[in-house]
């Protein structure tokens, strides 16, 4: 098995081979997700809520990224590892940097991610500029449920399309290596993945991004409460979880999913 590297996930975008994601949060489920043919592993703060049992992702701290990014390190030899940002552990550069700089020197992280919006700029190239590699997420950002007022689909008129468009391409050209697409209408995720040279992975964004994500939880049907709609669960009628992500990174590699079922538009 070949090491993933961003360079990887470059090639794969030109040569139009779609990147199979999921996020993880220990060693054992890194082990198997990357056995099993996924190429990024996204320790994502979504532990706030399906290992910790919390209401949402902003209680989660660095110390508890830099833990769970460790643990899934552990069992990452190949996959791109990615590890969250918290909520407020990148308000200024400065704090960016220092807490980018322990989710990869302590935590084992590749790269990492940050919710971000058109004023962010700054951040995203003092990260880049000292030699973070960063994946601007943008669309519906679960940090910031309070101010959003919910989780609800974004870049629905045409000013937030615009928005989004333009915060695309300036986090592309400020040097992030990876957009993430939350919860976006499938035809903007499509003029944002056409846009830019960097691969764009998406999470409710249609078909036409470079790749897909999904919270491991959700795709094994474990997630308590009612499973998002873009999601799916890929454990239902197979014998074994291994079977399980090994169907969802066909299904992704072969473009069976997300299908129209899975759209949010
Ligand atoms: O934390 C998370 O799980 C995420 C999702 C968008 C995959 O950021």
């Amino acid at each position: 098995m070949s090491t993933i590297t961003l360079g990887t996930l470059r090639k794969m975008k030109r040569d139009g081979e779609k990147i199979a994601a999921l996020t993880v949060y220990d060693a054992s489920f890194a082990k198997l997700l990357e056995a099993a043919g996924v190429d990024l592993l996204l320790v994502g703060d979504s532990l706030g809520m399906v290992v910790q049992g919390q209401k949402t992702t902003l209680p989660v701290s660095v110390d508890e990224m830099v833990y769970h990014t460790q643990l899934a390190a552990r069992g990452c030899a190949h996959a791109l590892l990615m590890a969250d940002m918290p909520f407020l552990s990148y308000t200024d550069s400065a704090s960016a940097l220092r807490n980018a700089a322990r989710l990869m020197k302590e935590g084992g992280a590749h790269c990492v991610k940050l919710e971000v919006h058109g004023g962010m700029i700054d951040t995203v190239r003092a990260l880049t500029d000292s030699g973070v590699p960063v994946c601007a997420h943008l669309g519906l950002l679960p940090q910031t449920v309070h101010k959003m007022g919910g989780y609800k689909v974004q870049g629905r008129d045409d000013a937030s399309t615009g928005a989004m468009l333009k915060a695309a391409v300036a986090m592309a050209e400020a040097g992030a290596d990876l957009l993430l697409l939350e919860c976006v209408p499938s035809r903007l995720a499509a003029e944002i993945t056409a846009a830019v040279e960097v691969p764009v992975i998406g999470i409710g964004a249609g078909a036409a991004t470079d790749g897909q994500v999904l919270v491991l939880y959700d795709m094994l049907g474990i997630t308590p409460g009612k499973r998002p709609r873009f999601s799916m669960d890929f454990l239902a009628g197979r014998g074994s979880i291994a079977e399980a992500v090994g169907a969802y990174v066909q299904a992704v590699k072969g473009r069976q999913f997300p299908s129209v079922a899975h759209r949010v538009d």
